[in-house]
């Protein structure tokens, strides 16, 4: 968004659920830019919030803070009733508070498919039975919104990513893991023999989407959408594990251990829609997104290339 000219309010309470240096990085990339002005504020406070933002013009929202991680979730589940729950209600009653706001697009996830079995997972799909609290709390998220579109008329849409990965991505994720634990010589958590199957979306990808569905609202009665944004195109763990292993130049030591509390077996992201409706086509495939992020990885932790 800034780099197409746009001023941006970037918020972020900058939690210390992983590393808080890498938080800041992110920040400390984006700072340069003239339209940027960043707020340490929590969002899950209403009142603090309204207060640090009162004074812009904000015409459209993307919020997509969180507390993430689907197997965290199963040892901290109040972590994610604050930042999931309270905070994205703290974000709808912000938005309600906005005249004229155009557009209000938000992260869910792949995860409220729970564990279905019909593969490729469409947005037509039932998504009563998640099987982590953290789904549940997005798909509480989608609920709220709908909500809030039938009773206040506020334009949203939800996405729901699947397995998003980078640079700069998240280090409780398997790529950063994975490429993490090589360069360590050390072993590698394999769930079920690696036999899992992930639909990794590079963040250069999700970020187009994620512009693209902001650019275009929903209309209507009840202006809310829920799409699946991935990349249609699942993977093995198993075969993440040698694309690390050639970008890295190091082999792999696994353990293997039986699936945990909270995952599912494969993720598959039907996205007809997203691609008929605001034209987004994933177009990096998972060796290039993986040789990138290690590459990227290197230059983190100062490894020679
Ligand atoms: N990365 C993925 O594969 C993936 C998959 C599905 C859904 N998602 C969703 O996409 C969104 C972005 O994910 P991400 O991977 O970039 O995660 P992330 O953890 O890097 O980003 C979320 C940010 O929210 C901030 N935050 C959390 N609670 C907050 C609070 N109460 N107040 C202010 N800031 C707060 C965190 O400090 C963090 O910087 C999240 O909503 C996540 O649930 C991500």
């Amino acid at each position: 968004m800034l780099a197409r000219g746009e001023q941006v309010i970037g918020v972020d309470n900058i939690n210390a659920y992983y590393s808080v240096a890498l938080k800041e990085s992110r920040i400390a990339d984006l700072k340069p830019h003239n339209g940027f002005t960043f707020l340490k504020q929590d969002f899950a406070d209403l009142d603090g919030l309204r207060k640090a933002v009162g004074w812009a013009e904000i015409d459209r929202i993307v919020h997509l803070g969180a507390q993430p991680g689907v197997r965290y979730s199963i040892d901290h589940p109040m972590a994610y009733a604050t930042a999931n729950l309270t905070g994205h209600l703290a974000m709808l009653e912000l938005a309600r508070g906005i005249k004229g706001l155009r557009h209000m697009v938000y992260a869910s996830s792949s995860s409220v498919y729970g564990g279905n079995t019909k593969l490729p997972f469409s947005e037509s799909d039932a998504v009563d039975h998640p099987v982590s609290l953290y789904a549940a709390t997005k798909r509480a998220d989608e609920l709220m919104s709908d909500t809030y579109a039938h009773l206040y008329g506020i334009p949203q849409t939800g996405l729901r990513f699947f397995t998003v990965y980078g640079p700069s991505g998240r280090p409780d994720m398997a790529v950063w893991l994975f490429t993490e634990a090589l360069f360590d010589g050390k072993p590698i958590r394999l769930f079920e023999n690696g036999t899992l199957l992930r639909d990794f979306t590079y963040v250069d990808d999700i970020v187009a989407g994620v512009l693209a569905v902001l650019d275009g609202p929903p209309a209507g009665e009840r202006p809310h959408r829920v799409y699946n944004i991935g990349n249609n195109k699942p993977e093995r763990v198993t075969r993440l594990v040698e694309i690390i292993e050639h970008a890295t130049g190091r082999k792999a030591q696994t353990i293997n251990e039986p699936m945990q509390p909270g995952d599912v077996p494969a993720t598959y992201a039907d996205i007809d829609a997203i691609r008929r409706d605001h034209g987004f086509e994933p177009t990096t495939p998972l060796e290039e997104g993986v040789h990138r992020f290690v590459e990227w990885y290197r230059g983190w932790r100062g490894l020679p290339a």
